[in-house]
């Protein structure tokens, strides 16, 4: 778990849900409840919050033990309250435990958004609020309108993305980082992965989601596949020490 301001226990592995739909998407989703998953990231423009939410329901798992992200399209900036009202009837519940602004909208829009998200977190109807895709300029340009920073910036990162001083500028604002594509962006074939998840006696998408887990870095792996589904979430029986958390770096493009 990491804790976002509010005391909000955020799950340090969450479910990604981009691209499943229809039957496929159910039988993921219900097989990574099924697997422990208790995060699961959607969003509007995913057409699947339905499905997310009927997969919830069948499973029969309490509400109050399933962290809920979905996302605004930044297309709908003007439209934050009934297009967050949609996601929750979809979704079948009365509040989102993180709503992000899936892109930086132009302009003005930017601080006007962010108020918005930040009355529905107030009036309950999200619990943390955040945005994806952010640069550290335009986080600070929320700050600087509304004296609030978001709790979660969700971006692309994985070890050949990896950048410290990105990770550093956001620990300093407050700001949890919450990686996605972590294994799209990562050649699993790679020597150094092969070698470490040999030596753990794992496979080296775990690796990949333990290292980011090493960093504090929240990571929201998505799979179709059942064994996939069930081993991403496999990542606290090992642990990877210094020296291969570095090895990993190395792989890093910068
Ligand atoms: N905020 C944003 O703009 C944004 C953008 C992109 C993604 N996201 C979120 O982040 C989530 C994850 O990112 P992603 O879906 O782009 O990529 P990802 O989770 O890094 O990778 C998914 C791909 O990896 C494969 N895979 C999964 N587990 C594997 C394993 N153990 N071994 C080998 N291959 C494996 C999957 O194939 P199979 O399905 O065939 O197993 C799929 O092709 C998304 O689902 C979405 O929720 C957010």
């Amino acid at each position: 778990m990491v804790t976002l301001p509010g005391g909000v226990a955020m799950p340090v592995v969450g479910f990604g849900t981009w691209r499943l739909r229809g039957r496929e998407g159910y039988q993921a989703l219900s097989a990574a409840l099924d697997a422990g998953y208790r995060h699961i990231d959607t969003a509007t423009m995913y057409g699947n919050e339905s499905v997310v939410g009927q997969a919830l329901a069948d499973s029969g798992i309490p509400r109050d033990e399933v962290f809920l992200t979905t996302k605004l399209p930044s297309g709908k900036a003007g439209q934050e309250r009934a297009t967050l009202a949609q996601s929750l009837r979809a979704l079948g519940t009365d509040h989102v435990d993180l709503w992000l602004v899936h892109w930086p909208p132009s302009g003005r829009k930017l601080a006007s958004v962010w108020r918005e998200f930040l009355a529905a977190r107030d009036e309950g109807r999200a619990r943390a609020v955040g945005v994806s895709n952010y640069s550290l300029e335009q986080i600070d340009r929320l700050t600087e309108a509304t004296g609030q920073a978001p709790a979660v910036n969700q971006i692309p990162w994985s070890p050949s993305r990896h950048d410290p001083a990105l990770l550093a500028g956001h620990r300093e604002r407050g700001v949890t980082v919450e990686g996605y594509s972590p294994l799209k962006g990562t050649n699993l074939s790679h020597p150094v992965l092969t070698e470490l998840a040999r030596a753990h006696d794992v496979t080296p998408a775990q690796v990949v989601l333990r290292w980011h887990i090493e960093h504090s870095i929240v990571v929201i792996p998505k799979s179709s596949h059942e064994d996939r589904i069930r081993s991403n979430i496999e990542v606290s029986g090992f642990t990877l020490a210094r020296d291969e958390v570095a090895r990993i770096e190395g792989m890093s493009r910068r």
